[in-house]
């Protein structure tokens, strides 16, 4: 079978190669997974440039979510069978024409949905889904901010945070972003590049704060992200997108602007810090995951969860869909399609 394999770590111009590699074996408990689409996740440029320590050793295939059709069923599965339309979480190896997976990482999908589509409602709609529903249980009225609210799992985000009535402020790094984010529903658009988001949200909310904050950004903006949170508030983080582009001196600044939290300091005003790892959620948790994959076709279904699909590339150009997602240009999901 045919993979896009990271050759080497670094621009991804020169970072992959389409290559011949042997099609992976299944064991009980799995399947396997003709992969018409595969989406790319902000992880996915973090495990090129070698800042992902569970990324697997090069050369490597990356690629957490995949759409096609079942092509085999190992011993023990008895939800899925041979044909089913299905998206799927992958734990690396998406982004080849085959790709394993524990059955209750997979999803039946809709006659209705494109493959392209379907890939966004994997680990992109999954991670919104846990962090806005299991972890958070957003409410009516609660106000909620959302960093690179244009991207996959903002996208997702704002799509939960509306369905519950909520208040939303989300960022974005461009005009056409805002545009975008409004079009969404949100009320209070902010443009990192010309405005201060802790000062928008005081002014807003007449110095309150707001009730829940999700972040992948990290560094810096989790302080003011703390800062920024009313009493009860919590704030989620999932990520550390602001490491991208630094060099060693960076990251270890960028590190130390985290902050350092004693529990006294989130008791004291009533604020909590989450963090989430859907990895760790996979590894130990799959009936979590299974769950929140069903929660979010059902809201699919529902008309509330609407994929947005930034652009649609052809293997052969996985570099340049990698280039396209590190360079901010995307708004919703990247994907790549096998001719
Ligand atoms: N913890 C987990 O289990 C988990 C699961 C899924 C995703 N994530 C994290 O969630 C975040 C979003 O993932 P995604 O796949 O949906 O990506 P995405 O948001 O579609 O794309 C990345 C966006 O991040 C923003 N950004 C902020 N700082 C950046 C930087 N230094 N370099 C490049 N872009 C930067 C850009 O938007 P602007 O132009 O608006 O700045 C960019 O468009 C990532 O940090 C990812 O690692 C975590």
């Amino acid at each position: 079978m045919k993979a896009a394999v990271l050759m080497k770590k670094g621009p991804a111009l020169d970072a992959f190669k389409i290559r011949e590699v042997p099609k992976p074996e299944i064991q009980p408990g799995q399947v396997l997974i003709k992969v018409a689409a595969f989406g790319l996740n902000f992880a996915d440029v973090m495990a090129r440039k070698g800042m992902y320590k569970e990324a697997p050793p090069l050369p490597a295939i990356l690629g957490y979510d995949v759409a096609g059709t079942i092509d085999e069923i190992g011993a023990g599965v008895t939800s899925l069978k041979k044909g089913d339309r299905v998206t799927a979480m992958t734990r690396f190896g998406g982004y080849a024409e085959y790709a394993l997976t524990n059955a209750s990482a997979v999803a039946v999908i809709p006659d209705e949905l494109d493959t392209a589509t379907a890939t966004a409602l994997t680990t992109q709609y999954c991670t919104a889904f846990y962090a806005a529903s299991e972890m958070v249980n957003l409410h009516t009225d609660d106000s909620v901010l959302i960093q690179s609210g244009a991207g996959g799992v903002g996208t997702a985000l704002i799509q939960f945070a509306k369905h519950r009535g909520c208040r939303i402020f989300a960022t974005a790094g461009s005009e056409s972003k805002l545009n975008y984010l409004k079009a969404l529903g949100v009320q209070h658009p902010i443009n990192y590049n010309t405005q201060d988001f802790e000062k928008v949200i005081r002014d807003v909310t007449e110095q309150k704060g707001v009730d829940v904050i999700f972040d992948a950004i990290g560094g810096k903006s989790i302080k003011k992200g703390i800062r920024s949170l009313a009493p009860g508030g919590r704030i989620v983080c999932y990520g550390a997108s602001a490491l991208n582009g630094k060099n060693i001196f960076g990251k270890i600044i960028t590190g130390l602007q985290f902050g350092f939290y004693h529990p006294a300091m989130l008791m004291m005003p009533s604020k909590s810090i989450i963090g989430i790892n859907m990895l760790q959620i996979a590894d130990h948790q799959p009936a979590v995951i299974q769950r929140c994959l069903q929660q979010v076709m059902e809201l699919y279904k529902a008309g509330v969860f609407k994929p947005s699909i930034a652009k649609t590339f052809p293997s052969t150009a996985i570099g340049e869909a990698h280039d396209f997602l590190e360079n901010r240009m995307s708004t919703g999901k990247v994907v790549v399609r096998w001719e």
